[in-house]
């Protein structure tokens, strides 16, 4: 019999099917044995008879959970069954045992993350790696629409991409490498051919700030277009949300309920977002009692304060001072001192997004990096798309994984990504 996912068997709902999977629970007595069989779509209770498995039953009898096993039988609808079908077994095929698989309930963070390779077959994983699926191809398919290419850049490079502390460096042969902070110099470069770029690709970051949203390791979505404006890229960062959001609203329900989530929150949330300029933020944070003056870095506490101040929405900050930013964003001619730069603070997490219009003169950057006192070293090659036709350009840069916790519910990135990667965990 061909065997059919257990979503199919209960969409069926009656006559003779054939599923496979692992045993998520398993009960008995010395006349019946019940077993709950997962797949990747479903779990669905199945009945087994001693009196029908006679030579079979000591076998049967001493499945463990995790289990892989082929069943063969009628399914019929019984409201008492935990997804309200079972399946009376008629044949049973025990694929590979299973002996006291080790995540059992209230184990410690640390032993889940020992375990986590085992972990990943839990519910909230299963339903948490769907989602996560689900917005890289909605990504994907928002710059298609939106006329971007999908251009990739080496994760190793002979110079660390934005400076400072936070690179890891690596051995390259003899050599030292660096590896990728973001994708940013490359697209700079690229938007002088393709106009339009973009890329999903890992990030790493030696931050050994241990916030439930930082990783060392995480997915990075970053689009760059010529000709584009600061209003522009603001305009496609939130047009790209409210498309990845609809899309796992639609095509997700199934693993938002089981996450949890709060639907009803998700679908209040709507275009435009506020937007504001930094100098006002920090009035508002400032009313609400924050410690913090202009020209101050926002820590994650003033981040999530906008957000609320806001009503829990979504917020633009543009115009932050120049004195925390990086070489190549651009200076706002309207407002001298401030960048042409956004940050996109989410409810919760904060930072979701960062973007600018970018700096395009050449003697201008030449300035800022003085000023930086940085040297780009082996990454002086970025400058060529200064050089030879500069052209007004734009971009921006999107952690997925926050993205995804945020949808879900989560209170850390680490549930949103397979392996987490943390100062004291890169293994499993
Ligand atoms: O703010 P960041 O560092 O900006 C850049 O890398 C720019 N070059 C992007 C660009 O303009 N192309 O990183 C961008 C986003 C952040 O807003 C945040 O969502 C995410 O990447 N991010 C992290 N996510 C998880 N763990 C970390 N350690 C992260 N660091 C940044
Ligand atoms: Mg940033």
């Amino acid at each position: 019999m061909k065997f059919i996912s257990i979503s199919e068997a209960m969409k069926k709902g009656k006559g003779k099917v054939a599923v496979r999977g692992w045993i998520y629970r398993e009960r008995g007595n010395n006349k019946m044995k019940f077993l709950v069989l997962r797949d990747s779509t479903d779990i669905i209770q199945c009945v087994l008879d001693r009196v029908k498995f006679r030579k079979k039953w000591n076998e049967i009898d001493k499945l463990q959970v995790e289990a892989s096993v082929e069943i063969e039988g009628i399914i019929r609808k019984d409201k008492r069954a935990p997804t309200g079908y079972d399946i009376s077994v008629d044949k049973v095929n025990i694929v590979g045992e299973s002996n006291e698989f080790p995540i059992q309930k209230d184990l410690n963070e640390e032993l889940l993350g020992d375990r986590r390779h085992l972990w990943l077959r839990s519910k909230k994983m299963m339903a948490s790696m769907k989602i996560r699926s689900a917005v890289f191809f909605a990504l994907h398919e928002f710059s298609h629409k939106n006329g971007f290419i999908e251009i990739q850049a080496p994760s190793i490079s002979g110079a660390a991409s934005e400076g400072g502390s936070e690179t890891f460096e690596i051995k390259y042969f003899d050599k030292r490498a660096y590896l990728t902070q973001s994708w940013q110099f490359y697209a700079e470069n690229f938007v002088n051919a393709l106009e339009k770029v973009y890329a999903i690709a890992p990030s790493f970051r030696a931050e050994k700030s241990k916030t439930p949203w930082h990783v060392t390791e995480f997915w990075h979505y970053e689009l760059e277009g010529a000709w584009m404006d600061l209003k522009d890229d603001m305009d496609i960062a939130e047009n790209c949300i409210i498309y990845v959001l609809n899309k796992i609203l639609k095509e997700n329900k199934r693993e938002l309920e089981i996450l949890e989530a709060d639907i009803s929150m998700l679908k209040k949330v709507k275009a435009p977002f506020k937007r504001i300029i930094y100098e006002e933020a920090i009035k508002k944070l400032k009313s609400k009692g924050h410690k913090i003056k202009y020209g101050d870095e926002f820590g994650s506490a003033e981040e999530r304060g906008l957000a609320k101040y806001y009503g829990d929405r979504f917020v633009f900050v543009t115009n932050y001072p120049l004195s925390l930013l990086k070489f190549y964003h651009g200076e706002d001619s309207k407002k001298p001192g401030t960048g042409t730069n956004f940050n996109l603070l989410a409810p919760k997490i904060g930072e979701l997004v960062d973007g600018s219009q970018r700096e395009p003169d050449l003697k201008k950057i030449q300035e800022r990096l003085k000023k930086a006192k940085m040297d780009l070293g082996a990454s002086n090659w970025y400058l060529d798309s200064r050089r030879y036709g500069s052209v007004p350009h734009a971009g921006f840069g999107l952690g997925i994984e926050r993205l995804v916790a945020w949808i879900c519910g989560f209170d850390t990135i680490k549930d949103a990504i397979p392996f987490p990667r943390t100062p004291n965990r890169f293994n499993p």
